[in-house]
């Protein structure tokens, strides 16, 4: 018997997992957020296989298989690929050997999603910041890319000024990234973006600070209609708040202006037009009045975009899993408002426990995620509280109260 699926298929045939007629689909990034993709997808009956660089991973806990390797590299990668013969390839994290993905994707050997040329430039700030802002046309804060400590400071001196922010080209959650507001401070920002970024060493994206009223994500889904056209649909908008370029807390709806929503759609309908393929995308977004800058994209999930297991239909994650299937997808919210607030270890140790989930469930309209992560810091993400309400306030409310009374702890 063969298998009824061509391996670049848009819209699959759906068969039976562990047999010759399954729907393959590779998770490359098993942590909390492909958890959910992973879920989403067994409902549908897909055979996943899941894939991170430590064992146990939280998706990995409700994969058919798990692999364990390092996804940077290419020929680890490609060995797998070959091994599981997957007909889809999800990217959950940035730091994968894209280039690997390109090939793959060139031979006809397995569709990426959504494109392997978006995963390729978005895991680096200089890739998806020059098509936005130069090929696009999109507003985003002033920037220079600089190689060395002295390109820094001139780059700042003369066209940036402060405040400004150092990040490193390939990094997330806010690693390696400090706002500056004095110039005896930017030695300090360039060594801490130089240890805290990922694969490349040395090189940085300065940006001119942008005194926002509000940030948001703007979930995009490219997904096909019922005409079997590839259309675009977007969430509501989600609120949140950083701490350290790390998410603490996100809510939806986020009310906006409507001049300021239609600039903000039309920045990331432009910006996922370009990056192609089908599935979801978190399009971040600084607004100040009814000015809208666009400052990155997430060819994936967005982790404020856990909300959405609270607050929609199909959450961020059904959203994906439907729409890399080529199915029809409704972002309908099913709640007047909803929020999360994230759980942190609070603890460095390894099989932690919980103590307060029976008082957090408590609260009403509240819901909780305990990732399962087997080894637990003091600022990792372990969980997320959710809750809906009737409007933004309450929800926040309820989310926080839930977060705080789930205690972690030594085992
Ligand atoms: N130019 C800027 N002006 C003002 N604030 C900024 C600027 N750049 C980043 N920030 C703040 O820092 C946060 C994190 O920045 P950014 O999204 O670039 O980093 P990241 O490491 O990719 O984070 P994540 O992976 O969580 O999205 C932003 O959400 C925003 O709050
Ligand atoms: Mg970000």
């Amino acid at each position: 018997m063969t298998n009824p699926n061509p391996p670049s298929a848009l819209t699959p045939s759906f068969g039976t997992p562990l047999t010759h007629s399954a729907l393959r689909v590779l998770l490359l990034g098993a942590g909390e957020l492909g958890k959910e993709v992973i879920i989403a997808l067994q409902r549908l009956g897909v055979e996943v296989i899941a894939a991170d660089r430590y064992p146990n991973a939280p998706g990995h806990q409700v994969a058919h298989r798990a692999h364990v390797l390092n996804m940077a590299d290419p020929v680890a990668l490609r060995g797998l690929v070959e091994a599981e013969r997957p007909h889809v390839i999800v990217p959950e994290i940035e730091a994968i050997a894209t280039e690997a993905l390109l090939e793959i994707e060139r031979k006809g050997l397995a569709r990426v999603v959504p494109t392997a040329r978006a995963a390729n430039l978005t895991m680096n700030r200089e890739g998806i910041r020059r098509l936005a802002a130069e090929t696009i046309g999109l507003p985003t804060s002033p920037y220079r890319f600089a190689d060395s400590y002295e390109e820094l400071e001139a780059a700042v001196r003369e066209v940036i000024g402060l405040p400004c922010v150092v990040k490193p080209v390939m990094s997330s959650s806010g690693k390696g990234q400090s706002k500056v507001d004095r110039i005896e401070d930017l030695r300090a920002a360039w060594d801490y973006a130089a240890a805290g970024g990922r694969v490349s060493l040395g090189r940085v994206i300065v940006e001119g600070f942008i005194d926002f009223d509000y940030e948001i994500t703007q979930l995009t889904v490219r997904a096909r209609g019922a005409d079997g056209s590839i259309g675009t649909c977007f969430c509501e908008p989600i609120g949140h708040v950083q701490i350290h370029g790390d998410y603490v807390e996100s809510w939806q709806p986020h009310p906006m202006a409507p001049a300021a929503l239609a600039k903000a759609r039309d920045y990331a309908r432009r910006v996922t037009d370009d990056l192609g393929g089908v599935g979801i995308f978190g399009v971040e977004l600084f607004v100040k009045d009814e000015q809208v800058w666009f400052s990155e994209v997430s060819p994936r999930p967005h982790d404020t975009g856990l909300v959405t297991l609270a607050s929609q239909w199909q959450s961020e994650f059904e959203l994906h899993a439907r729409a890399l299937l080529g199915l029809p997808v409704d972002t309908t919210m099913r709640t007047a408002a909803a929020a999360s607030a994230v759980i942190y270890g609070g603890v460095d140790a390894k099989g932690i426990a919980f103590d307060g989930v029976a008082e957090a469930l408590a609260i009403p309209g509240t819901d909780l995620r305990l990732f399962g992560k087997p080894e637990s810091y003091v600022k990792r993400r372990m969980g997320v509280a959710l809750a809906h309400a009737p409007t933004v306030e309450e929800a926040r409310m309820r989310a926080k109260a839930a977060a705080a009374k789930v205690r972690p702890r030594l085992p």
